[in-house]
């Protein structure tokens, strides 16, 4: 049974605004691999959520003037509700200030403890309240964290320290016995170098601080919002679960590496419990080559590009356009170049094309499709296949594509329009057929549009032409 699962999250995000092109694209990313198992026969479990212990939160609940049960509220159901209309096919969503995660939270904390990787200590340094955490001297540019270009506060607070650093070896040890632990292997490469080159022990509770989950053990402090965070891929499906089938992937952006490649993996080991099998980090997008960030107030909202173009064409265009793992600058426009050209003239073309020449044939089970194009089919098959395991998605996308322009040479090199072969025009609908059938994850909605125009029933095959799939835009 437990074979037959597959669980995979998003991190939780920040609730001091709504949600961006950023974290969309990490959202999608996770939900193209839960559509994807999904359809090879999977019980997947997905989870997403908010991390909302933040004193983000705090703060953005003061500005809005709203009490901050108020707040983290209207701010969940927005980001909800994001992730509904864009499609994305989680099956829970998790907030940290549910009482399921608190008690999980608590007994994490406890076994820890009893771990004896716990101790006291003072702590004084330079803390980002954009990055939640604290940041060295040497990080910082002309005094500024160079992120949210805003000064760090220096704090000296009497804290709770897990013990991090005795974790090094035991890292090392399982990096080594697990090479693909982490996505891409140059993130790897990072997360293994800053683990060799020593860790320090990480503060893990708050005194100045009210909003949090209460240290179980000394009400006066609040949990790191860190260490509390990274417990939702625990809460968000129990305990028991999760010893039985932990995280198959975790999807998180590049910045957050650190977090789930080092210290989520040490807290499992101090706790007992087994680690997830693979983290996946995503590249930072930038607008006009500056970070996106809710911080600095350049934010592009997901919601209205789909609204404007269709869901599946911002999924389509965000993976396609930038190859996971690395960085890549949004742009309206190119979204629209990549509308026109891959989307309206060509997969919709190809549909169009195919379709309005088969609805003229009548099928019977006699039909064949021919070697070529069989060949072709079965070649991207196992390449999209191929592509998507090492999280090559956009040239998972683009083998896609070189069989539709296959399709569009074998319509041209036959002269299907004469009509002097049924096979011919059969094997280009077996074609589109599986060209929807690979799109599946990546774009749901359209696949399913080409897929109910292709009808069998038994043996006989009906063709429905239907409307444009993608108008054009000027
Ligand atoms: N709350 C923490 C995560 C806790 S997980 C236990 C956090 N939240 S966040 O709201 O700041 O968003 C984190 C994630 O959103 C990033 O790691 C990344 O996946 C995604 N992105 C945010 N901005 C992004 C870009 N500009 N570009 C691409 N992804 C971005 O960190």
């Amino acid at each position: 049974m437990s074979k037959n699962r597959f669980y995979i999250t998003t991190p939780i995000y920040y609730i001091n605004d709504r949600p961006h092109i950023g974290h969309a694209y990490t959202t999608i990313v996770a939900d193209v691999l839960a559509r994807l198992n999904r359809i090879q026969g999977r019980d997947v479990t997905f989870l997403t959520g908010t991390d909302e212990n933040s004193q983000k939160t705090v703060v953005a609940a003061e500005k809005s003037g709203e009490s901050i049960d108020a707040y983290t509220n209207r701010l969940a159901v927005i980001w909800k509700e994001t992730w509904q209309k864009l499609g994305i096919s989680n099956t829970d969503f998790i907030r940290t200030t549910e009482e399921r995660h608190r008690s999980v939270v608590e007994e994490i904390w406890k076994r820890i403890n009893e771990k004896g990787d716990m101790y006291k200590g003072k702590y004084e340094g330079l803390y980002c309240k954009g990055h939640e955490a604290f940041m060295k001297e040497s990080d910082l540019i002309d005094e500024l964290c160079p992120d949210h270009k805003t000064k760090p506060e220096r704090l000296v607070e009497e804290n709770y320290f897990f013990r991090l650093s005795k974790y090094q070896h035991k890292l090392l040890e399982f990096y080594k016995s697990h090479p693909n632990f982490v996505v891409p292997e140059s993130r790897f490469h990072e997360v293994k170098s800053f683990v060799q080159a020593g860790l320090d022990d990480l503060s893990i509770s708050r005194e100045t601080q009210k909003w949090g989950i209460p240290v179980p053990t000394d009400l006066k402090h609040v949990i790191y919002v860190w260490f509390d965070a990274l417990i939702n891929y625990i809460s968000g499906i129990g305990m028991k679960q999760w010893e039985e089938h932990p995280a198959d992937i975790q999807t998180v952006g590049k910045d957050i590496i650190r977090f789930h490649a080092i210290i989520w993996p040490a807290m499992l080991l101090s706790a007992g419990l087994p680690l997830p099998k693979q983290i996946v980090a995503n590249g930072f997008f930038t607008v006009d080559n500056v970070k996106i960030s809710k911080s600095l107030g350049n934010a592009i909202d997901p919601l209205s590009l789909a609204e404007k173009y269709g869901v599946d064409v911002l999924r389509y265009f965000l993976l396609r356009e930038i190859p996971y793992g690395e960085d890549g600058n949004f742009s309206e426009e190119k979204l629209k170049e990549r509308y026109n050209s891959d989307l309206a003239n060509g997969l919709g073309n190809f549909t169009a094309r195919v379709l309005t020449l088969a609805a003229k044939e009548t099928f019977s089970e006699k039909e064949k499709v021919t070697e070529k194009v069989e060949f072709k089919i079965k070649e991207t098959k196992a390449i999209v296949d191929e592509k998507i395991r090492q999280f090559k998605l956009h040239e998972a996308l683009a083998h896609i594509w070189e069989l539709l322009a296959f399709g569009d040479a074998y319509v041209n090199a036959t002269q299907a329009w004469k009509r002097e072969d049924k096979n011919v025009i059969f094997s280009l609908v077996t074609l589109l057929d599986n060209v929807a059938f690979l799109l599946q994850p990546f774009m749901p909605e359209t696949a399913e549009k080409i897929t109910k125009r292709i009808v069998w029933e038994g043996d006989a095959l009906t063709i429905k032409p239907g409307d444009v799939l993608f108008p054009r835009h000027t």
